[in-house]
């Protein structure tokens, strides 16, 4: 009992140096010590070693509104892969669909538009009646689209550009490609576009200057993926890989100038299909490869410094991460949807959700509770969490 009579930051920060089931231990001895083990910070140090709980490399915390505690039991599920799938929508022609996530909403793409879907009591097979939004304009089908905290804005088949004001009934075209826009970015107010015309375009968000294109960069290749660096300084495209070009190059965004080009041997047909930035340093991309790669621009470009591979050697279609050690991975067969731990070099979980070959995973996204992942005809949800996690005292 004396140990509790402690000042409380003294007793937080020795608490911080438990292990995982010394904790859990200590939480079940009293309401006391119950008590002194729900708060964040005794967690903080033991969330960064887990997967997916939410606290990045450099210790910010994603999810503040759910307690750390119970992110740490949730990782649990994650790791090994316990939770249930629900289909959240299906539809009856094959798609190409990409998804986001923004707090309780989920934008998807379906055809020619793009649905905004609230996901507070998502049911099974009442899931279209929670649709709040839908964003269209296009002729063709939306290739890609991504959201800023004002704008959503969508790359179409029709090689249209279009800046929705989310909040506003509004929006503006952008015209230059005039093939499809295969894949499309924004950061602060610089938009990258990338097509099969082999260009990628630069344009802005700024008032003065919405819908003209500010530079055209010929890539000689069609581009399949880009992503703008966190530091806004650089981009890089990811190209087909189908002329004798690198298919990852980074180029200047004041002048459009090639940087440098990742990589140095490649397949022919190694096409890059997404890229995520986890800094201005490092990034992941995956592709035809079938490789998902980390590349950290301080130590080398000519090598990834690591690497994991799709054990059925298929195409990865898409990923994300939760800037610390998990990635979670889109495969081109089956709806397979994997889950990475960066510390292992084999996949840590695998989920199939369809039976047919050919149901790539086109899209996915997750935060610390759900993951989310869009195939040709539906839309699917894996909850790790069956007891809602407490409201944070
Ligand atoms: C993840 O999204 C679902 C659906 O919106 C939500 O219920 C859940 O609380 C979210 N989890 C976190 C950690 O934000
Ligand atoms: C982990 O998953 C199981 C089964 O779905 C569930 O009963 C449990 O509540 C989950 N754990 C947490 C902390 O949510």
């Amino acid at each position: 009992m004396l140990f509790f009579q402690l000042p409380e930051d003294v007793l937080y920060l020795i608490l911080s140096y438990l292990d995982y089931k010394s904790l859990c231990r200590l939480s079940q001895v009293c309401k006391r010590s119950y008590h002194f083990t729900l708060r964040d910070v005794v967690w903080r140090r033991i969330a960064k070693h887990f997967i997916n709980t939410g606290m990045t490399r450099e210790g910010t915390d994603l999810y503040p509104t759910i307690a750390l505690k119970d992110r740490v039991k949730i990782s649990q599920n994650w790791s090994h892969g316990v939770c249930r799938n629900n289909v959240l929508l299906k539809w009856k022609l094959n798609l190409l669909p990409w998804l986001q996530l923004d707090g309780d909403l989920l934008y998807l793409s379906q055809a020619a538009d793009i649905g905004a879907y609230d996901l507070r009591g998502a049911e099974r097979g009442r899931f279209q009646h929670n649709r709040v939004d839908v964003f269209s304009g296009h002729q063709e089908d939306v290739c890609r689209f991504t959201l800023t905290d004002a704008h959503l804005i969508s790359a179409g088949g029709d090689g249209k550009i279009i800046v929705h004001y989310k909040n506003r009934d509004y929006s503006v075209e952008y015209y230059g490609h005039n093939q499809e826009v295969n894949c499309i970015d924004c950061r602060g107010e610089l938009i990258i576009s990338g097509s099969r015309d082999k260009t990628a375009k630069v344009w802005t968000l700024n008032p003065d200057q919405l819908g003209k294109c500010l530079h055209t960069i010929p890539t000689y290749d069609r581009v399949w993926s880009v992503a703008i660096s966190p530091s806004l300084c650089t981009f890089v495209t990811g190209t087909a890989c189908c002329e004798n070009f690198a298919p990852l190059r980074i180029w200047d965004t004041e002048r459009c100038d090639l940087v440098t080009c990742l990589g140095t041997k490649f397949r022919r047909g190694a096409g890059v299909l997404d890229i995520v930035y986890e800094s201005p340093f490092q990034l992941l991309t995956c592709g035809y490869d079938t490789f998902i790669r980390y590349w950290d621009l301080r130590v080398c470009s000519r090598k990834s410094v690591m690497e994991w591979e799709e054990p059925h050697d298929n195409a990865l279609y898409c990923m994300k991460t939760d800037k610390n050690y998990m990635i979670a991975s889109g495969s081109s067969y089956y709806g397979v949807v994997r889950l990475w731990d960066k510390r292992q070099t084999r996949c840590l979980q695998m989920f199939q959700l369809t039976s047919s070959t050919s149901s790539p995973v086109y899209s996915l996204c997750f935060n610390a509770t759900h993951l989310y992942a869009a195939v040709d005809s539906a839309l699917y949800s894996l909850d790790f969490r069956t007891s809602g996690p407490r409201p944070k005292r």
